[in-house]
């Protein structure tokens, strides 16, 4: 395939999002928001009622659940599910445990396989996720893992909801993070790791201008 990927994995909190859409703007490139496809599921499946613990169903819902991104006029991504704008729900902290169960089922990772690899178009490609530079996509050119401590992600995530009126403590926050941490990392199918060689790029204390700037600098000449 000779459309040019970067991908950009690492842990909730780490800035994955702001970082990796900041670049694909920069560099004019396609965005792929793969937590936000595990998300759609979650908040399907819960729409539909269905069982956490019913993998077919689950399995059912991924192939079944219509996905569409739309960029408003002013720049802002949307997310539809099922014909519905469900942006402001994906981002709640019940889709995103309702996401992370379902992604550890392996036919639901291979059910939303090939419409992440569908994003792969020309000018080039920034995906987003857990597992782009392992498993989706392998022959990536350039691929980036990002961490930061546990500490700084709740706070991260702390002001986030703090902004949109949320009510949430620190601490319940970290230990959500942490939770959801061990378990992306310890599942048997795709569980989060760096790609061998991907560039590990700490953020705990740096600005998002100087994590895009290090990671325009893997790209010389395109950023
Ligand atoms: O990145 P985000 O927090 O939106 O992802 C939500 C959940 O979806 C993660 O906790 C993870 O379990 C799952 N996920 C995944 N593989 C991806 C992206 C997200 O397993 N590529």
């Amino acid at each position: 395939d000779d459309v040019p990927v970067l991908t950009i994995d690492g842990p909730s909190g780490s800035g994955k999002g702001t970082i990796s859409r900041a670049v694909a703007h920069r560099l004019g490139w396609h965005y792929l928001d793969s937590g936000a496809l595990y998300r759609a599921v979650g908040v399907a499946a819960a729409w539909a009622d269905l069982d956490l613990d019913d993998p077919g169903a689950l399995v059912r819902c991924a192939f079944d659940t219509e996905i569409d991104f739309r960029e408003t006029p002013d720049g802002d991504l949307r997310v539809l599910v099922n014909g519905h704008d469900a942006t402001d729900e994906l981002r709640t902290e019940t889709a995103g445990a309702a996401a992370s169960a379902i992604a550890a089922i392996p036919a639901v990772r291979t059910a939303l396989r090939d419409r992440q690899r569908a994003f792969r178009r020309l000018p080039g490609l920034v995906a987003d996720g857990r597992d782009m530079g392992t498993v989706i996509f392998p022959d990536a050119a350039w691929k980036v893992f990002l961490t930061a401590s546990a500490e700084e992600r709740a706070e991260r995530r702390y002001n986030q909801l703090k902004n949109k009126g949320v009510s949430v403590t620190l601490a319940g926050l970290l230990r959500e993070i942490l939770a959801r941490d061990a378990r992306d990392a310890s599942r048997a199918v795709a569980p989060l790791r760096p790609a061998p060689e991907a560039v590990c790029i700490d953020t705990t204390g740096l600005g998002i201008d100087e994590v895009v700037d290090s990671v325009l600098a893997l790209l010389p000449g395109r950023g």
